[in-house]
Protein backbone atom coordinates (compact mmCIF):
# COMPACT_ATOMS: atom_id res chain seq x y z
CA UNK A 1 0.00 0.00 0.00
CA UNK A 2 1.19 3.64 -0.41
CA UNK A 3 -1.12 6.65 0.74
CA UNK A 4 0.53 10.08 0.59
CA UNK A 5 2.12 12.00 3.28
CA UNK A 6 -0.57 15.18 3.63
CA UNK A 7 -2.88 14.33 6.56
CA UNK A 8 -6.27 16.51 5.91
CA UNK A 9 -8.17 16.62 9.02
CA UNK A 10 -11.93 17.34 9.49
CA UNK A 11 -11.00 20.61 11.08
CA UNK A 12 -8.72 21.34 8.10
CA UNK A 13 -11.96 21.04 5.46
CA UNK A 14 -13.85 23.46 8.07
CA UNK A 15 -11.73 26.09 6.63
CA UNK A 16 -13.00 25.46 3.21
CA UNK A 17 -17.17 24.53 3.76
CA UNK A 18 -19.06 24.25 6.47
CA UNK A 19 -18.91 21.07 8.35
CA UNK A 20 -17.82 19.91 11.44
CA UNK A 21 -15.52 17.26 12.89
CA UNK A 22 -18.48 16.02 15.23
CA UNK A 23 -21.19 15.63 11.76
CA UNK A 24 -18.58 13.76 9.62
CA UNK A 25 -17.42 11.63 12.45
CA UNK A 26 -21.20 10.59 13.40
CA UNK A 27 -22.27 10.13 9.61
CA UNK A 28 -19.35 8.34 8.16
CA UNK A 29 -16.94 7.68 11.08
CA UNK A 30 -14.00 9.37 9.62
CA UNK A 31 -11.68 11.78 11.11
CA UNK A 32 -8.74 12.43 8.28
CA UNK A 33 -8.07 11.40 5.14
CA UNK A 34 -4.70 11.76 3.07
CA UNK A 35 -4.38 13.91 0.06
CA UNK A 36 -1.56 13.77 -2.86
CA UNK A 37 0.74 15.86 -3.87
CA UNK A 38 -1.18 18.58 -6.40
CA UNK A 39 1.34 17.91 -8.77
CA UNK A 40 4.16 15.72 -7.86
CA UNK A 41 1.54 12.38 -7.14
CA UNK A 42 -1.16 10.98 -9.53
CA UNK A 43 -3.35 8.17 -9.68
CA UNK A 44 -0.43 6.32 -11.21
CA UNK A 45 2.24 7.06 -9.45
CA UNK A 46 1.12 6.22 -6.12
CA UNK A 47 -0.44 2.73 -7.66
CA UNK A 48 3.49 2.60 -8.72
CA UNK A 49 4.37 3.10 -5.33
CA UNK A 50 2.15 0.39 -3.85
CA UNK A 51 2.98 -1.89 -6.88
CA UNK A 52 7.19 -1.95 -6.04
CA UNK A 53 6.25 -3.08 -2.41
CA UNK A 54 4.04 -5.92 -3.87
CA UNK A 55 6.29 -6.95 -6.59
CA UNK A 56 8.92 -6.98 -3.72
CA UNK A 57 7.30 -8.91 -1.37
CA UNK A 58 6.36 -11.54 -4.11
CA UNK A 59 9.54 -12.45 -4.19
CA UNK A 60 9.93 -11.49 -8.43
CA UNK A 61 10.80 -8.52 -10.13
CA UNK A 62 9.04 -6.15 -12.24
CA UNK A 63 10.41 -8.17 -15.53
CA UNK A 64 8.51 -11.29 -14.09
CA UNK A 65 4.90 -9.49 -14.47
CA UNK A 66 3.21 -10.50 -17.59
CA UNK A 67 -0.35 -8.58 -17.03
CA UNK A 68 -1.58 -5.37 -15.38
CA UNK A 69 -4.75 -5.00 -14.40
CA UNK A 70 -5.21 -1.06 -12.99
CA UNK A 71 -8.79 -0.08 -11.09
CA UNK A 72 -9.41 3.31 -10.25
CA UNK A 73 -12.61 5.83 -11.09
CA UNK A 74 -9.47 9.15 -11.11
CA UNK A 75 -7.45 8.18 -14.12
CA UNK A 76 -4.26 10.31 -15.32
CA UNK A 77 -5.70 10.62 -17.99
CA UNK A 78 -9.45 10.38 -19.78
CA UNK A 79 -7.76 7.82 -22.06
CA UNK A 80 -5.01 5.96 -21.95
CA UNK A 81 -5.80 4.02 -18.82
CA UNK A 82 -2.91 4.15 -16.18
CA UNK A 83 -2.15 0.25 -17.06
CA UNK A 84 -0.30 1.56 -19.29
CA UNK A 85 1.71 4.19 -17.70
CA UNK A 86 2.63 1.44 -14.47
CA UNK A 87 3.84 -0.52 -17.58
CA UNK A 88 6.13 2.34 -18.54
CA UNK A 89 7.38 3.62 -15.42
CA UNK A 90 8.28 0.60 -14.35
CA UNK A 91 10.24 -0.82 -17.43
CA UNK A 92 8.29 -3.79 -17.63
CA UNK A 93 8.61 -5.76 -20.99
CA UNK A 94 5.84 -5.59 -23.61
CA UNK A 95 2.10 -7.24 -22.21
CA UNK A 96 -1.13 -6.88 -21.59
CA UNK A 97 -2.24 -3.45 -19.82
CA UNK A 98 -6.59 -3.67 -18.50
CA UNK A 99 -7.73 -0.75 -17.15
CA UNK A 100 -10.84 -1.69 -14.69
CA UNK A 101 -13.65 0.91 -14.43
CA UNK A 102 -16.01 -0.35 -11.66
CA UNK A 103 -15.21 2.38 -8.72
CA UNK A 104 -15.62 1.06 -5.38
CA UNK A 105 -15.73 -2.64 -6.54
CA UNK A 106 -13.12 -2.05 -8.68
CA UNK A 107 -10.60 -4.15 -6.93
CA UNK A 108 -12.72 -7.32 -6.38
CA UNK A 109 -13.58 -7.18 -10.41
CA UNK A 110 -10.08 -6.58 -11.19
CA UNK A 111 -9.27 -9.30 -8.43
CA UNK A 112 -12.05 -11.30 -10.55
CA UNK A 113 -10.18 -11.10 -13.76
CA UNK A 114 -6.78 -11.93 -12.64
CA UNK A 115 -8.06 -15.01 -10.74
CA UNK A 116 -9.53 -16.30 -14.14
CA UNK A 117 -6.08 -15.35 -16.08
CA UNK A 118 -4.17 -17.62 -13.59
CA UNK A 119 -6.64 -20.37 -13.17
CA UNK A 120 -6.74 -20.57 -17.45
CA UNK A 121 -2.83 -20.92 -17.03
CA UNK A 122 -2.44 -17.81 -19.16
CA UNK A 123 -0.77 -15.36 -16.99
CA UNK A 124 1.86 -16.46 -14.24
CA UNK A 125 2.30 -12.97 -12.18
CA UNK A 126 -0.35 -10.48 -12.95
CA UNK A 127 0.09 -7.19 -11.09
CA UNK A 128 -3.22 -6.08 -9.81
CA UNK A 129 -3.53 -2.60 -8.50
CA UNK A 130 -6.58 -0.09 -7.06
CA UNK A 131 -5.20 3.60 -6.86
CA UNK A 132 -7.11 7.11 -6.38
CA UNK A 133 -6.10 10.71 -6.27
CA UNK A 134 -9.88 11.93 -5.41
CA UNK A 135 -8.32 15.29 -4.45
CA UNK A 136 -7.90 17.02 -7.89
CA UNK A 137 -12.01 16.53 -8.15
CA UNK A 138 -13.84 17.39 -5.39
CA UNK A 139 -15.78 20.32 -4.58
CA UNK A 140 -14.51 22.02 -1.62
CA UNK A 141 -17.32 24.71 -0.95
CA UNK A 142 -20.37 23.91 1.30
CA UNK A 143 -22.17 22.99 -1.70
CA UNK A 144 -19.93 19.50 -2.06
CA UNK A 145 -19.61 19.15 1.85
CA UNK A 146 -21.80 15.60 1.53
CA UNK A 147 -19.09 13.87 -0.73
CA UNK A 148 -15.94 16.12 -0.42
CA UNK A 149 -15.83 14.93 3.33
CA UNK A 150 -16.16 11.55 2.34
CA UNK A 151 -12.94 10.59 -0.17
CA UNK A 152 -9.62 10.30 0.44
CA UNK A 153 -6.57 9.41 -2.24
CA UNK A 154 -4.11 6.07 -1.56
CA UNK A 155 -2.94 2.84 -4.11
CA UNK A 156 -2.43 -0.72 -3.09
CA UNK A 157 -1.39 -3.79 -5.01
CA UNK A 158 -1.09 -7.04 -4.98
CA UNK A 159 0.60 -9.88 -7.59
CA UNK A 160 -1.21 -12.64 -8.47
CA UNK A 161 0.63 -16.33 -9.16
CA UNK A 162 -0.63 -19.63 -9.34
CA UNK A 163 -0.80 -22.01 -6.76
CA UNK A 164 -0.60 -25.98 -6.79
CA UNK A 165 -1.85 -25.90 -2.60
CA UNK A 166 -5.78 -26.44 -3.24
CA UNK A 167 -6.49 -25.05 -0.06
CA UNK A 168 -4.54 -21.53 -0.62
CA UNK A 169 -5.64 -18.99 -3.29
CA UNK A 170 -8.88 -17.41 -4.14
CA UNK A 171 -11.80 -19.56 -3.55
CA UNK A 172 -14.66 -17.85 -5.49
CA UNK A 173 -15.32 -14.31 -6.76
CA UNK A 174 -18.93 -13.45 -7.31
CA UNK A 175 -19.80 -10.17 -9.23
CA UNK A 176 -23.28 -7.83 -9.70
CA UNK A 177 -24.07 -4.98 -11.22
CA UNK A 178 -27.49 -3.10 -11.25
CA UNK A 179 -27.65 0.06 -13.85
CA UNK A 180 -31.09 1.07 -13.28
CA UNK A 181 -29.17 3.35 -10.30
CA UNK A 182 -26.02 4.42 -12.44
CA UNK A 183 -26.68 7.94 -11.99
CA UNK A 184 -27.17 8.24 -8.26
CA UNK A 185 -23.66 7.97 -7.42
CA UNK A 186 -21.85 9.39 -10.75
CA UNK A 187 -19.46 12.06 -12.52
CA UNK A 188 -21.85 13.11 -15.22
CA UNK A 189 -19.57 15.74 -16.94
CA UNK A 190 -17.09 15.91 -18.60
CA UNK A 191 -18.76 13.24 -20.69
CA UNK A 192 -20.91 12.31 -24.15
CA UNK A 193 -24.20 11.65 -22.91
CA UNK A 194 -25.15 15.15 -24.44
CA UNK A 195 -28.18 14.91 -21.32
CA UNK A 196 -29.65 11.57 -22.90
CA UNK A 197 -29.91 10.22 -19.55
CA UNK A 198 -32.18 11.44 -16.71
CA UNK A 199 -32.24 14.78 -17.69
CA UNK A 200 -34.16 15.80 -14.42
CA UNK A 201 -31.05 15.02 -12.34
CA UNK A 202 -28.97 17.39 -14.86
CA UNK A 203 -31.53 20.17 -15.11
CA UNK A 204 -29.00 23.04 -15.35
CA UNK A 205 -27.63 21.37 -18.73
CA UNK A 206 -31.12 22.19 -20.59
CA UNK A 207 -29.71 25.47 -22.17
CA UNK A 208 -27.87 23.80 -25.26
CA UNK A 209 -24.40 25.16 -24.30
CA UNK A 210 -23.72 22.20 -22.01
CA UNK A 211 -25.27 19.73 -23.42
CA UNK A 212 -24.11 19.08 -26.89
CA UNK A 213 -19.83 19.15 -25.74
CA UNK A 214 -17.50 16.49 -24.31
CA UNK A 215 -16.73 19.56 -22.12
CA UNK A 216 -17.85 23.54 -22.37
CA UNK A 217 -17.29 26.53 -19.89
CA UNK A 218 -20.66 26.48 -18.94
CA UNK A 219 -20.46 22.96 -17.63
CA UNK A 220 -17.41 25.05 -14.80
CA UNK A 221 -19.26 28.06 -14.45
CA UNK A 222 -22.33 25.68 -13.91
CA UNK A 223 -20.10 23.64 -11.04
CA UNK A 224 -21.64 20.34 -13.39
CA UNK A 225 -17.65 18.71 -13.00
CA UNK A 226 -18.33 17.44 -9.93
CA UNK A 227 -19.28 14.20 -8.20
CA UNK A 228 -22.96 13.71 -7.89
CA UNK A 229 -24.31 11.55 -4.71
CA UNK A 230 -27.48 10.39 -3.32
CA UNK A 231 -26.29 9.74 0.09
CA UNK A 232 -29.54 8.02 1.37
CA UNK A 233 -30.44 6.01 -1.55
CA UNK A 234 -26.64 4.72 -1.69
CA UNK A 235 -26.34 3.69 2.09
CA UNK A 236 -30.10 1.96 1.36
CA UNK A 237 -28.54 -0.55 -1.09
CA UNK A 238 -24.82 -0.78 0.39
CA UNK A 239 -26.39 -2.62 3.85
CA UNK A 240 -28.66 -4.73 1.61
CA UNK A 241 -25.95 -6.07 -0.77
CA UNK A 242 -23.08 -6.31 0.93
CA UNK A 243 -24.03 -8.18 3.54
CA UNK A 244 -26.05 -10.74 0.36
CA UNK A 245 -22.59 -10.87 -1.49
CA UNK A 246 -21.16 -11.82 1.55
CA UNK A 247 -23.45 -14.71 1.92
CA UNK A 248 -23.23 -15.46 -1.40
CA UNK A 249 -19.31 -16.38 -1.58
CA UNK A 250 -19.80 -18.22 2.20
CA UNK A 251 -22.44 -20.29 0.56
CA UNK A 252 -20.72 -21.37 -2.51
CA UNK A 253 -17.84 -22.64 -0.68
CA UNK A 254 -20.04 -24.21 2.16
CA UNK A 255 -18.80 -21.68 5.13
CA UNK A 256 -20.59 -19.56 7.53
CA UNK A 257 -20.26 -16.24 8.62
CA UNK A 258 -18.20 -17.13 11.86
CA UNK A 259 -15.22 -19.18 9.84
CA UNK A 260 -14.40 -15.72 8.58
CA UNK A 261 -10.98 -14.80 10.03
CA UNK A 262 -11.32 -11.58 8.64
CA UNK A 263 -13.50 -9.75 6.68
CA UNK A 264 -12.52 -6.35 4.65
CA UNK A 265 -15.42 -4.68 3.34
CA UNK A 266 -14.57 -1.77 0.59
CA UNK A 267 -14.46 1.61 2.94
CA UNK A 268 -17.96 2.94 1.92
CA UNK A 269 -18.72 4.25 5.57
CA UNK A 270 -18.32 3.09 9.31
CA UNK A 271 -21.48 2.77 9.71
CA UNK A 272 -22.73 0.79 6.33
CA UNK A 273 -19.78 -1.45 8.27
CA UNK A 274 -20.54 -1.28 11.71
CA UNK A 275 -23.91 -2.64 9.59
CA UNK A 276 -23.16 -4.91 7.88
CA UNK A 277 -20.94 -6.55 11.38
CA UNK A 278 -24.05 -6.51 12.94
CA UNK A 279 -26.22 -8.38 9.77
CA UNK A 280 -23.70 -11.07 9.66
CA UNK A 281 -23.87 -11.75 13.25
CA UNK A 282 -19.48 -10.93 13.65
CA UNK A 283 -17.21 -9.84 16.16
CA UNK A 284 -15.47 -6.80 15.89
CA UNK A 285 -11.72 -8.98 15.63
CA UNK A 286 -13.45 -10.28 12.00
CA UNK A 287 -14.04 -6.80 10.42
CA UNK A 288 -11.07 -4.66 9.36
CA UNK A 289 -11.84 -0.77 9.21
CA UNK A 290 -9.77 1.82 8.65
CA UNK A 291 -11.55 4.53 6.97
CA UNK A 292 -10.84 6.81 10.28
CA UNK A 293 -7.56 7.52 8.89
CA UNK A 294 -8.10 7.33 5.04
CA UNK A 295 -11.39 7.96 5.08
CA UNK A 296 -12.98 6.55 1.64
CA UNK A 297 -10.23 5.96 -0.93
CA UNK A 298 -12.70 3.56 -4.02
CA UNK A 299 -11.14 1.01 -5.66
CA UNK A 300 -7.91 1.62 -3.37
CA UNK A 301 -9.58 0.92 -0.10
CA UNK A 302 -10.24 -3.05 -0.07
CA UNK A 303 -6.05 -3.31 -1.04
CA UNK A 304 -4.75 -0.51 1.78
CA UNK A 305 -7.28 -2.64 4.07
CA UNK A 306 -6.04 -6.10 3.37
CA UNK A 307 -2.24 -4.63 3.51
CA UNK A 308 -2.58 -3.28 6.72
CA UNK A 309 -4.43 -6.35 8.57
CA UNK A 310 -1.41 -8.57 7.26
CA UNK A 311 1.17 -6.27 8.58
CA UNK A 312 -0.57 -6.43 11.55
CA UNK A 313 -0.43 -9.82 12.08
CA UNK A 314 -4.22 -10.08 11.73
CA UNK A 315 -4.48 -12.56 8.55
CA UNK A 316 -1.71 -15.16 8.98
CA UNK A 317 -1.42 -18.48 6.31
CA UNK A 318 -4.20 -20.47 6.12
CA UNK A 319 -6.78 -18.17 7.36
CA UNK A 320 -10.47 -17.33 5.29
CA UNK A 321 -10.54 -13.70 4.75
CA UNK A 322 -12.88 -12.21 2.47
CA UNK A 323 -13.31 -8.94 0.47
CA UNK A 324 -16.52 -7.13 -0.20
CA UNK A 325 -17.49 -4.07 -1.98
CA UNK A 326 -19.92 -1.70 -3.15
CA UNK A 327 -20.27 1.07 -5.03
CA UNK A 328 -21.06 2.90 -7.92
CA UNK A 329 -23.15 1.70 -10.87
CA UNK A 330 -24.37 0.18 -9.04
CA UNK A 331 -21.58 -2.45 -8.54
CA UNK A 332 -20.86 -5.05 -5.84
CA UNK A 333 -19.04 -7.95 -5.20
CA UNK A 334 -17.00 -10.46 -3.00
CA UNK A 335 -14.03 -12.76 -3.21
CA UNK A 336 -13.26 -15.69 -0.77
CA UNK A 337 -9.72 -16.30 -0.07
CA UNK A 338 -7.98 -18.29 1.64
CA UNK A 339 -4.37 -17.07 2.83
C1 LIG B 1 -23.44 11.03 2.84
C2 LIG B 1 -24.06 10.72 4.19
C3 LIG B 1 -22.98 10.67 5.25
C4 LIG B 1 -25.03 11.83 4.50
O1 LIG B 1 -25.69 11.55 5.73
P1 LIG B 1 -27.26 11.71 5.81
O2 LIG B 1 -27.66 11.42 7.20
O3 LIG B 1 -27.86 10.91 4.72
O4 LIG B 1 -27.41 13.24 5.57
P2 LIG B 1 -28.31 14.03 4.51
O5 LIG B 1 -27.75 13.90 3.14
O6 LIG B 1 -29.75 13.63 4.73
O7 LIG B 1 -28.10 15.48 5.04
C5 LIG B 1 -28.47 15.88 6.34
C6 LIG B 1 -28.08 17.32 6.51
O8 LIG B 1 -26.65 17.39 6.64
C7 LIG B 1 -26.13 18.33 5.73
N1 LIG B 1 -24.79 17.93 5.32
C8 LIG B 1 -24.40 17.18 4.27
N2 LIG B 1 -23.07 17.04 4.27
C9 LIG B 1 -22.61 17.70 5.34
C10 LIG B 1 -21.33 17.91 5.88
N3 LIG B 1 -20.22 17.40 5.30
N4 LIG B 1 -21.21 18.64 7.01
C11 LIG B 1 -22.30 19.15 7.62
N5 LIG B 1 -23.55 18.99 7.15
C12 LIG B 1 -23.70 18.27 6.03
C13 LIG B 1 -27.13 18.32 4.58
O9 LIG B 1 -27.04 19.52 3.84
C14 LIG B 1 -28.42 18.20 5.32
O10 LIG B 1 -28.78 19.46 5.81
P3 LIG B 1 -30.33 19.91 5.86
O11 LIG B 1 -30.99 18.93 6.78
O12 LIG B 1 -30.24 21.29 6.41
O13 LIG B 1 -30.83 19.83 4.45
C15 LIG B 1 -24.84 9.40 4.20
O14 LIG B 1 -25.98 9.49 3.38
C16 LIG B 1 -24.02 8.26 3.74
O15 LIG B 1 -23.05 7.91 4.35
N6 LIG B 1 -24.38 7.61 2.62
C17 LIG B 1 -23.58 6.58 2.04
C18 LIG B 1 -22.50 7.24 1.27
C19 LIG B 1 -21.41 6.32 0.87
O16 LIG B 1 -21.11 5.37 1.54
N7 LIG B 1 -20.81 6.63 -0.25
C20 LIG B 1 -19.75 5.90 -0.75
C21 LIG B 1 -20.31 4.75 -1.48
S1 LIG B 1 -19.10 3.73 -2.06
Amino acid sequence: MYVPESVITNKDLMKFMDTSDEWIQERTGIKERRYAHRTNETTTTMGVEAAKIAINRAGITAADIDFIIFATLSPDYYFPGCGVLVQRILKIKECGALDIRNQCTGFVYALSVGDQFIKSGMYKNILVIGSEKHSFGLDYTTRGRNISVIFGDGAGAVVLQPTVNENQGILSTHLHSDGDSAELLAMYNPGTHANHWVPEKLADFNDGDMGDMFMSHAMIDKAQNFPFMDGQAVFKKAIVKFPEVVMEALTANNYKPSDIKMLIPHQANLRISQYVQQKLGLRDDQVYNNIQRYGNTTAASIPIALCEAWQDGKIQDGDLVCLAGFGSGFTWGSALLRW
